[in-house]
Parts: C-alpha cells; sequence; structure tokens
C-alpha cells in the first residue's frame, strides 16, 4: 500500500505528542489538581505550570518581553484588536485571502473591515492599501501568508503615515523573518496560530506578543477576565491525537478515513471553524485561555520550530527546483522563507486535486476562495464581490503543496512527478 500523503491533517503530529495527550487522557485522577498544588511533578488537565512556561519559551523565542496566550489565533486576534480600542465606527484594514476568523474577530469588537487586495506573493498589496484608507481607518492587520513576509517596508510607512495600529497576523509564519527581523516583532502587536496545520500546533491555540508594556497590561487583563477552557473541549482537543496519529496511516485503506469521519461527525474531535463562525457568529465555548495539558504540546513543538522551518526551506526547494509543469506557476519561489505550504497556481484546480487524489496525495485548498471556507455568508462580513480582484483570481487557482515534516524528500519527489504529468486531464 502507497503511503498517502497529506498537506494538512494534523501535519505535525508527532509520537511523542501522542504520548503526551494520552498521559493527560489516561490519568483522570489528575485532571482536578489545583493550580496551587501543581508541584514539579504535577499537572492537571486545564489549568497549571505549562502555561505560564510556554509563554516564556515564547518571550525567549523572540526575544521580546511580553507573550501571552489564548485558546486560538482567533482569540488571540479579537483581544489584540480590543487592546487597541478597536469598537463601532472603526474601519480595520485587512487583507482579502484570508480565512473567515478574521474579519469574524474584527466584527466582533464593533468595528468594519476593509479588504485590501493582494499582490502575485498572497500578501496585501500597498497600494491598494493606501487606497482603501479612509478617515475611520485605525487598525491595519498584516498577514504574512503561507509563511512569506509581507512587504513590511512599504507597509510599515503607510501605517505611520495614516497613524494606524499595526497588528501582525503571522498565523502562517511562526519563525519567518523580514531582514533577519522574526516578524510579529515589527509592529504593535504580533499574533500567532497554533492551530493543527499550522507552523507548530497544540491542535488549538494562539499567543500575542508585543513589547509595549502599556499593551501589554491591557492584553494581560483580557486573559486574567477569561474562563478556563472547557473540559470537554480539552479532552476532545487530546483526543485528535491518539485518533490521527491511528488514522492517517490507515487512510489509504479506508478504516482511517470511516475513523476520522466518524470522529468528526460525532465531535469526538473538534472543528477548525465552527458552523456559526462560517455565518459571522462566536462559538458558546470560545475565547477562552489555553488549555494547560495542550501547552505543553506547544512547549515541545517550540524547542523544534527551526528544525521544522529548515524541513519546510529543503522541501520547498525541491519543488522550486522540480516543478516544471508549463501549466503551472510558482508566484513565491523565494525559497529563504520557511513556507507553511508551498503555493502553486492552476487554471484546473480541481482537477489537478482530483489527478493527485488518484495518486494517493490530498494536496491543500488554502485558499480556495477569496475569504475561506468556500461555504460562508461574504455579505455578513462585508465582502463584495470585486472588491479584491486578485485576491478572486489567487483563490481561483491556488493549490497547496506539504512542506510539512511528515513529507519526507521522497514523497516530496512523488508529488513532483505527479504535478509534472498533471496535463489537464479530460473532464
Ligand atoms: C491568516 C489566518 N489568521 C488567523 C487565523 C486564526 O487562527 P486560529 O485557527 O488559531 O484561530 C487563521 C486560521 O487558520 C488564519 O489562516
Amino acid at each position: 500500500m502507497k503511503k498517502i500523503i497529506f498537506t494538512g491533517f494534523s501535519p505535525n503530529l508527532t509520537g511523542r505528542d501522542v504520548l503526551v495527550a494520552l498521559k493527560f487522557l489516561c490519568l483522570p485522577w489528575k485532571w482536578f489538581t489545583l493550580l496551587d498544588a501543581c508541584g514539579p511533578i504535577g499537572f492537571s488537565l486545564i489549568n497549571g505550570k505549562y502555561i505560564k512556561i510556554a509563554e516564556e519559551k515564547l518571550k525567549q523565542y523572540f526575544k521580546i518581553k511580553y507573550a501571552y496566550t489564548f485558546d486560538s489565533g482567533r482569540s488571540a486576534l479579537y483581544f489584540a484588536l480590543k487592546s487597541l480600542r478597536a469598537g463601532e465606527g472603526d474601519e480595520i484594514l485587512t487583507q482579502a485571502y484570508t480565512c473567515v476568523v478574521v474579519p469574524n474577530a474584527i466584527c466582533q469588537t464593533g468595528a468594519k473591515p476593509v479588504y485590501v487586495d493582494i499582490c502575485n506573493d498572497f500578501n496585501m498589496d500597498p497600494e491598494d492599501l493606501e487606497k482603501k484608507i479612509t478617515h475611520k481607518s485605525k487598525i491595519l492587520i498584516i498577514q504574512h501568508t503561507f509563511g512569506l513576509p509581507a512587504q513590511l517596508g512599504k507597509l510599515l510607512l503607510i501605517a505611520k503615515k495614516y497613524n494606524l495600529k499595526v497588528v501582525e497576523d503571522c498565523a502562517h509564519s511562526f519563525g519567518a523573518k523580514y531582514n533577519g527581523q522574526f516578524v510579529g516583532t515589527f509592529g504593535d502587536i504580533g499574533m500567532f496560530s497554533f492551530g493543527a496545520d499550522k507552523t507548530i500546533s497544540c491542535v488549538r491555540g494562539g499567543a500575542l506578543i508585543t513589547k509595549n508594556s502599556e499593551l501589554a497590561d491591557k492584553i494581560k487583563q483580557y486573559q486574567n477576565n477569561l474562563p478556563l477552557p472547557l473540559m470537554s473541549k480539552t479532552i476532545q482537543h487530546l483526543l485528535h491525537y491518539p485518533l490521527f496519529f491511528v488514522g492517517k496511516p490507515l487512510y489509504g485503506i479506508k478504516i482511517g478515513k470511516v475513523l476520522l469521519y466518524i470522529a468528526k461527525k460525532f465531535n469526538i474531535i473538534n472543528h477548525i471553524i465552527y458552523k456559526p463562525e462560517k455565518s459571522g457568529h462566536p462559538v458558546p465555548f470560545y475565547p477562552a485561555r489555553l488549555a494547560n495539558a495542550l501547552a505543553q504540546i506547544l512547549i515541545n513543538q517550540l524547542q523544534e520550530v527551526d528544525e521544522i522551518n529548515d524541513h519546510r526551506r529543503r522541501i520547498a526547494k525541491l519543488y522550486t527546483n522540480f516543478v516544471h509543469n508549463k501549466k503551472v506557476r510558482h508566484p513565491t519561489s523565494d525559497i529563504r522563507h520557511p513556507k507553511l505550504r508551498y503555493t502553486i497556481l492552476t487554471k484546473h484546480p480541481r482537477k489537478m486535486h482530483d489527478y493527485a487524489k488518484k495518486h494517493g496525495i490530498i494536496l491543500g485548498n488554502w485558499y480556495n476562495t477569496v475569504i475561506a471556507p468556500a461555504d460562508i455568508d461574504l455579505e455578513k462580513i462585508g465582502y463584495k464581490k470585486g472588491d479584491c480582484p486578485n485576491a478572486e483570481l489567487l483563490a481561483s487557482q491556488s493549490i497547496n503543496l506539504p512542506t510539512n515534516r511528515c513529507t519526507t524528500e521522497k514523497d516530496a519527489k512523488r508529488i513532483v512527478k505527479v504535478i509534472n504529468q498533471f496535463n489537464r486531464p479530460v473532464a
């Protein structure tokens, strides 16, 4: 049986993460340990020492004074915007070719998202940004898509000119650098996601970093006022590990596929985006703090982030050098950056997905609509067709190739071969 190659599907998952998850899951008498009672070997499921340790590690990694964790990147973004006093009557500039949770976070503050078009590198177009600024513009969200830094030099100059506060959305770009400096450390606040498919992951988590002490105080206050994550949600997130660990290798013989389908259908594992979020509504169990158990998994992954990113660079280089199908465009072949996913463009993305699938390769679909996922209500988040034509065009042609550490060089060569063979199969 040929190995199935996945682009998403919890690509960072390791046996060690599974052991940590099982340790928490299988010792229920420890779940209720009080934080104060957490000795050096004590732990509890939702609250405990690992949250602070993870925040310390983030500070050390970015050499920055303040770092705070949250249940997700979307919650972190919401609190970043709140700390910058976003609210009714304000406009927040954000790029199209993004995930719906970004405009949702904006709308939840009462502010209005204003969509800026992108360049061919999938990042914000400085020229279009300047056109979209009005007297109501207050905050600029700079997204570093797929691990490729945005044009920070130009964007930050514009932000300065119009007195805009800046939040860097580094959901895709943990460890990426611009002119030798980590992205996330340029703006007023940097936001990170530790969702299942991100650079490093604890199934669901997020963080904010800042060097500004006033902002840090506000963020900390928001964090302190948050409820602890639900026990049931935390268990659900931990179950993700053994289920994916077993389900992925068995996917090819359908057992894994059925197992993961059932697990999702019956809410045994979490959904990346819940149904209410697709029409701009919050979910009842978030925002919350990061769970202690997930923080321990995050700490382990943080220790390996540079290795993980080097692997991504190596795999991306292979695609850059060897994918030479004339029907494929590589809009960003700069191999210095740790690409979360290597995105190519084709006029026939659906057919390429199907073709690769026949060869045991599940390619990624970020972003196949101007604001993803495809089944959201664009009107609810204030996007009108034609607002960002280049983002719409690139979204209609995007396909991602995996760069994650489960993708070996041998796998990448298999992908290259399949992509090069793809020749617009007859419908
Ligand atoms: C560009 C971008 N920003 C923010 C987020 C939010 O991250 P999270 O899933 O941790 O809430 C995502 C999620 O995929 C994203 O793609």
